[in-house]
């Protein structure tokens, strides 16, 4: 059977400044997917969050980009704002609803969204990963690493499904096109693009001999949409596993290297983005550090059986430490950069506000 995964997400409020949302909203949010459970709307769902975004994971046979579903996520997050967020003034109510309408699609209003249509396999597990502090930018190296690295990915070697390669969708955010690139043939040509993390940004990915959908991500860069800094994105990823797939353990072992990312504190620092379980998701020090969790779950006729918390693991102990000590390590360069993000990502903070007040102080002065 077609089943579509839909994971949409949003900022609407959370507790005590940016760290975590509140149990009301989850409570919420799981009444209102029950209902459309009920009557049919959606198959199953599962909802959950990473610090302050609320994620709601649905399956269902609308397909991508259905406007029901949408609106349904839509409207969740409205009335969460309302119910909830205003109720206890939390912090940044309705943060990232951008919108003061729902017009059909939730794409380009502020929530994230990462979907997939596919003909559900004798097996099929799906994996689902949820960033905070960071911009879907974050989801190009590990990406990368699970399509097209074979130091990663040993399947990429040794299973004839995967030996042919993926293709990989970049869109190129700021002129809003993109392009379709082979791996491993073009993998000049990817890492070219997508080194650049807040401009191309991996969207969807395939395997190359039968164009086998096998992950979709989140690409909404909010400070495009707002003209202004109004949080970081936050992105969320599918990622479907094994059988031609690479394997579970292939898709997890990317996170195993904690790599540098943009966001973290006032969405203005490079930090490590550190791998935890559902009980650590949420952003303590200096707003973070990044972090992202990882959701395992089996598929079957549509219906979600799980999760496996895929990071509640000390096989990722090693990765937590090295996380904090880059961390302790990043954070001691200050407003320094490469720790404070450059000029071009901090024009869409209040910084420039601060520059503009020096501006007539300078005077002249001979540089070459
Ligand atoms: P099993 O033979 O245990 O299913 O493992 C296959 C596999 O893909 C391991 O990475
Ligand atoms: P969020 O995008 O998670 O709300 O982060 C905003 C911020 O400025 C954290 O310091
Ligand atoms: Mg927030
Ligand atoms: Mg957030
Ligand atoms: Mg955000
Ligand atoms: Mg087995």
């Amino acid at each position: 059977m077609k089943v579509t995964i839909s994971l949409i997400k949003a900022d609407i409020g959370s507790i005590a400044g940016h760290v975590v949302v509140h149990p009301k909203h989850e409570e919420l949010a799981r009444k209102k997917l029950q209902e459309a459970k009920e009557t049919g709307l959606i198959l199953d769902y599962y909802v959950f969050h990473v610090g302050d975004d609320l994620q709601l994971l649905m399956t269902h046979q609308k397909g991508e980009d259905s406007p029901e579903i949408h609106k349904l996520a839509w409207d969740i997050f409205v009335e969460a704002t309302e119910k909830v967020s205003k109720v206890y003034k939390l912090y940044g109510a309705g943060q990232d609803l951008l919108s003061e309408s729902f017009s059909g699609n939730i794409r380009g209003l502020g929530p994230g969204v990462a979907e997939m249509e596919f003909e559900e396999r004798r097996s099929e597990p799906v994996l689902v990963f949820a960033a905070d502090k960071t911009e879907p930018g974050a989801w190009n190296f590990k990406l990368y690493k699970i399509f097209a690295d074979p130091f990663n990915t040993a399947g990429l070697v040794i299973d004839p499904a995967m030996h042919e390669g993926f293709v990989f969708e970049v869109v190129d955010l700021l002129e809003g096109h993109a392009v379709k690139l082979k791996a491993p043939e073009e993998v000049y040509d990817l890492l070219a693009l997508i080194g650049t993390t807040g401009r191309y940004v991996i969207r969807k990915v395939w395997r190359k001999i039968d164009n086998e959908v096998a992950a979709a991500a989140s690409v909404t860069r909010l400070s495009l949409i707002a003209g202004r800094y109004v949080g970081k994105d936050d992105p969320v990823l599918i990622v479907r596993a094994q059988h031609g797939l690479p394997a579970t353990g292939e898709v997890l072992e990317a996170f195993a290297f904690p790599h540098l990312v943009s966001g973290w504190m006032r969405g203005s620092h490079t930090g490590p983005l550190m791998p935890v379980s559902l009980r650590d998701a949420k952003c303590t020090r200096f707003d973070g550090p990044p972090r992202v969790v990882g959701l395992g779950f089996q598929l079957h006729n549509g219906l979600l059986e799980g999760p496996v918390d895929l990071f509640d693991d000390p096989a990722f102990d090693h990765t937590r430490r090295i996380a904090e000590e880059i961390a302790d390590y990043m954070r001691r360069h200050g407003p320094f950069m490469p720790h404070r993000l450059g000029p071009e990502e901090m024009e869409y903070t209040t910084l420039p506000q601060v520059l503009a007040k020096l501006k007539e102080r300078f005077v002249k002065v001979a540089v070459k």
